[in-house]
């Protein structure tokens, strides 16, 4: 298996330009299902996880095509319908077909995903909100079958923001029998990216961005072209190692108006920060503030860069805590960075960072993304010696020429392939 090997210390210098959101581009292709005609869709991520959505409507008879960094996607001759256990369980986002595949063609069968490393991650608010707009559904050896005669608009108050359930029913609703509105929905700017792809299509959404999102059910659509927007993980990401390794870089082909709780937590920490509509420069400070975080819905400070903060907390300038409000185990990093010498203990879902002056090179293991991430990052700032990072292929799930990029900038950083 491949891993990633790192040699700390060097200070990040450059430019590095931000690639496609996955989880903007997963629901994006999913949408493709919705309508024949030929789909162009700018600025898709080259990633595992896309590979992977590719894979499971390419069985279902979906046709596509990579020219120039433009993705044409095809279901015209869409004949299947299932997604089948062997690909659902690498990624769960597969359930993204549901919703499509019911407006559609009025069937799907779809693997039930299983929990996963961050969590039981359960879709019962899916399935709740599909059954509202009369789906019905029984689960038989492990598959969710699920059948209509006509998807029909709803009022759906989801119990808990969920990010793939909002963008599941938004599929399932453009093409319902009259109006939908989903309350207490999630806002990221991954939902408003696939409304956009929606309303270039011929549907009618608004409040995207917002809590409540009004649907009115359309009888056709047509195909669309639409551009990802920029990975604001990815962007984080970024901004994190720059902030640790005290070096001072420009982001690129970012979307700062998507981060607003990074850059006020980074500037909080030290960092000088400057930004345009799409770009970014961030000058880490000589010495990092520990700040503390709360992960929470957007515009809240995002569960997917929580790994990555705490890397930099371990070598901040006192204590901080560090509150993980979305997942009930996302805290499987702590083992690894202890392992490098990081001083942490966790009580529930909330974890106590002792900063130390620095952390000390080791073989880790990732365990999930973003995880993995953190790992990377501690290993930026690691002495004595080199740090390897194994089975990476989570790492290859989500962040494009991750290592390419991070060598761009100056690091010490490189795959050993297995
Ligand atoms: N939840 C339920 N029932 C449901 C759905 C969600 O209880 O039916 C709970 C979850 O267990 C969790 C909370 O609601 O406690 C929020 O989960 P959400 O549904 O929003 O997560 P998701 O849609 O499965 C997406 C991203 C994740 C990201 C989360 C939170 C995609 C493909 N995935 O997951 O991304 O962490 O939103 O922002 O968009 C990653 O990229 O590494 C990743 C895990």
């Amino acid at each position: 298996m491949d891993k990633i090997v790192i040699e700390g210390g060097t200070v990040l210098k450059g430019t590095v330009k931000i690639s496609g959101a996955k989880n903007a581009a997963l629901p994006v292709i999913a949408a493709c299902l919705l309508t024949g005609g030929r789909h162009q869709i700018h600025n898709v991520p080259h990633l595992k996880d896309i590979q992977t959505i590719r894979l499971i409507m390419s069985r279902m008879g979906v046709v596509f095509q990579e020219d120039e960094g433009v993705l044409s996607v095809s279901s015209d001759n869409l004949r299947e319908f299932e997604a089948s256990y062997d690909l659902v369980k690498t990624m769960r986002a597969s359930i993204l077909l549901i919703g499509p595949l019911l407006a559609r063609l009025g069937k799907a069968k779809i693997s039930m995903p299983g929990g996963c490393a961050i969590g039981a991650r359960p879709i019962n608010l899916h399935l709740k909100a599909l059954a509202a707009m009369g789906v019905d559904m029984f689960l038989d050896r492990g598959y969710i079958n699920a059948q209509t005669d006509r998807l029909k608009g709803a009022s759906i108050f989801f119990d808990i923001p969920t990010v793939t359930g909002t963008e599941n029913i938004m599929m399932a609703a453009v093409k319902a029998e009259g109006q939908t509105i989903l309350k207490n929905s999630a806002a990221e700017p991954e939902i408003q990216n696939l409304a956009d792809m929606l309303r270039g299509m011929g549907a009618h959404i608004e409040g995207d961005g917002t809590d409540t999102i009004i649907i009115d059910g359309v009888d056709d659509l047509r195909p669309a072209q639409h551009k990802i927007i920029p990975d604001r993980i990815e962007a984080g990401t970024f901004m994190i190692a720059a902030t640790m390794t005290q070096g001072e870089i420009t982001i690129e082909d970012c979307r700062p108006d998507h981060l607003p709780a990074v850059i006020e937590k980074l500037q909080s920490v030290g960092a000088g920060i400057e930004m345009t509509d799409n770009d970014l420069f961030i000058k880490g400070p000589d010495t990092i503030n520990s700040v503390d975080i709360k992960t929470m819905p957007f515009p809240g400070f995002p569960t997917d860069l929580q790994a990555q903060f705490m890397a930099m907390m371990c070598i901040a300038n006192g204590s901080s805590i560090i509150k993980e409000t979305i997942f009930e185990n996302r805290f499987i990093h702590v083992s690894e960075l202890k392992r490098m010498g990081a001083d942490i203990s966790i009580n529930g879902n909330q974890a106590l960072v002792r900063g130390k002056d620095r952390l000390l090179a080791a073989p880790v293991m990732a365990t999930d993304l973003r995880a993995s991430a953190s790992l990377v990052l501690a290993g930026l700032v690691a002495e004595d010696g080199r740090t390897e990072v194994s089975r990476i292929y989570h790492l290859d799930r989500g962040y494009e020429a991750l290592e390419e990029k991070f060598q761009a900038l100056g690091a010490m950083i490189r795959r050993e392939k297995a």
